[in-house]
């Protein structure tokens, strides 16, 4: 044997070989005793679940925050409290491509972080970007169907893409960061994370603030041009996942710094436009960034599929002291995510080691299928045995007050609920010369796909000029639109 482990069945028997089946005689037939190739070719048959229905393409990454700066004045989340240690696992991501899907392809990034605290698990599920195509959850679906392919001829459509963005004219600033080269970050270390949304933050004595989260690499933004991350796409389809683990592997540890924006809880009301609308950022101007610690990823997965495949991230994952704020899409987000993992991982996917949190877990919920901790009797609440009890003081901070009739509403009471408005500072404000000759061009090429219909080709154009009249006509010359 030389020392190597015996090969077992599942049931950890010896396994009877590695490479020839039972038959009868030499070249005969096979016997259905042998019940190793049959656990063999069944199981085989189940090693997949579903990939994520959208964010399919993926990888991972074991890490940990550190926090510098006291902020017990805007929550008593423990995470956040000065001094703190908390481990963590990233998983970067495509959105729209397929398990097997290229990762250099123009998309937004998932950056999606769970925290393991001592208060439960937190997890914050951002993207690369600090705003979303839609507003409103009800469009969700609608938007990823026009991003992924179509009935008939099972193809991705750039058309379908254009008519759905020109229609939402909230998608504007989202598509400018999509079609700028922020759209093909060069590899996942040397990107931002957002939040994206805004949330609730509440301190010990149950004050209240809103807040945004902003992770800012420090390697620096590094982005492919459009024609190098096509180029990339036929060289290396895994590029940014083995990026990501030779890095780690060699100790060239990735880390980004933690900052947030914090707004007072009161002047949500009347800020100049709605604070919880996913379509806007807070300007810095307003509302500057205050960096309170880091994170670094150290430790690569020893299982993609344990570790990258079975996890499951969850926006509505709080811990005390962080709640969520009236964000219709943060509130669409809240359902949608533990109900698809238990679609795709299974009811009890919590209890696998990579979601399961550090601390003791004693929930009432029980059974289901492959759950394999349950608590002891009694098995309800209240009850006189002494079992676990609910202790509502710790959430003492997260509730307000909300009143109004009834209703489906665009919801643009602000003066500045504009849909261009904040594309417009970006490309006034923010892009150089060369950002802005890229934009344009990466528009042209990604709205002459040979499926694009004149019609919708107007529309692009018309969208643009809304965004700024130089960037119209830059995207009109290069379709041949008068
Ligand atoms: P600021 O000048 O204070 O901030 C501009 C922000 O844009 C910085 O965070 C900068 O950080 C980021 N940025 C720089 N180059 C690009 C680029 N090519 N693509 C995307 N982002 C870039 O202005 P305001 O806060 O008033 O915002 C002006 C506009 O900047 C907004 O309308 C929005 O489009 C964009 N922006 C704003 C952010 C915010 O949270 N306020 C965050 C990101 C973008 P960095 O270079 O490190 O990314
Ligand atoms: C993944 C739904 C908006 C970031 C997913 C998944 C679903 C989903 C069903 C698959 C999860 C899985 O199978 O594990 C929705 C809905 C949204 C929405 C209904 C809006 C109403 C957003 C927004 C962001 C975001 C606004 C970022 C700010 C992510 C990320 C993942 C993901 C990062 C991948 C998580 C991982 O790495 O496992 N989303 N999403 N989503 N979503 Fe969303």
């Amino acid at each position: 044997m030389n020392g190597r482990p015996r090969t077992t069945t599942d049931s950890g028997t010896p396994a009877p070989s590695d490479e020839f089946s039972l038959s009868v005689g030499p070249g005969g037939p096979l016997l259905l005793q042998d019940h190793y190739l049959i656990q063999k070719m069944a199981q085989f048959n189940r090693e997949r679940v579903p990939e994520r229905v959208v964010h399919a393409k993926g990888g991972g990454a074991h890490g940990f925050m550190e926090i510098t700066e006291d902020v017990s004045q805007f929550t008593k989340a423990g995470l956040f409290q000065k001094g703190a240690r908390t481990d963590l696992f990233l998983r970067f991501s495509t959105v729209a491509g397929e398990l097997g899907s290229a990762d250099t392809q123009r998309d937004p990034r998932g950056f999606a972080i769970k925290f393991y605290t001592d208060e439960g698990n937190y997890d914050l599920v951002g993207n690369n970007t600090p705003i979303f195509f839609v507003r409103d959850p009800q469009k969700f679906q609608d938007f990823i169907h026009s991003q992924k392919r179509r009935a008939d001829n099972h193809m991705r459509d750039h058309n379908m893409q254009w008519d759905f963005w020109t229609l939402s004219p909230e998608s504007a600033h989202q598509v400018t960061f999509l079609m700028s080269d922020r759209g093909t970050p060069a590899s996942w270390r040397h990107m931002h994370g957002f939040g994206s949304h805004t949330f609730l933050w509440y301190n010990a004595a149950g004050e209240k603030f809103w807040v945004k989260y902003h992770l800012r690499t420090e390697q620096g933004i590094k982005n492919f041009t459009d024609a190098e991350a096509t180029a990339m796409i036929a060289q290396d389809a895994d590029f940014h996942i083995r990026d990501l683990y030779d890095a780690i592997k060699r100790g060239d540890h990735p880390s980004w710094t933690v900052n947030v924006q914090i707004m007072p809880f009161e002047e949500a009301a009347d800020y100049r436009f709605n604070p919880f609308d996913l379509t806007k950022v807070w300007p810095h101007g307003d509302y500057p960034e205050i960096t309170i610690g880091r994170f670094t990823l150290n430790r690569n997965p020893a299982n993609y599929f344990a570790e990258v495949e079975q996890a499951g991230f969850e926006p509505s994952n709080f811990v005390p002291g962080i709640g969520p704020s009236p964000d219709k899409m943060l509130q669409g987000r809240l359902f949608s995510y533990p109900d698809t993992h238990r679609y795709r991982i299974g009811a009890n996917y919590q209890q696998l080691p990579i979601n399961a949190p550090k601390v003791p877990v004693h929930s009432y919920n029980r059974d289901g299928a492959m759950r394999y901790a349950n608590m002891p009797d009694p098995v309800y609440a209240p009850n006189s045995m002494g079992g676990p009890a609910a202790f509502e003081d710790l959430y003492a901070g997260d509730t307000y007050h909300v009143t109004g009739e009834i209703m489906r509403s665009a919801y643009r009471p602000h003066a500045e609920d504009d849909d261009f408005v904040q594309p417009r500072a970006l490309w006034e404000n923010v892009l150089g010369d060369e950002d802005r000759a890229n934009l344009t061009s990466n528009i042209v090429g990604h709205a002459s796909a040979p499926e694009m219909t004149r019609e919708v080709q107007k529309r692009v154009v018309e969208y643009w000029t809304n965004v700024h009249k130089d960037l119209g006509q830059g995207v009109a010359q290069g379709l041949g639109i008068d």
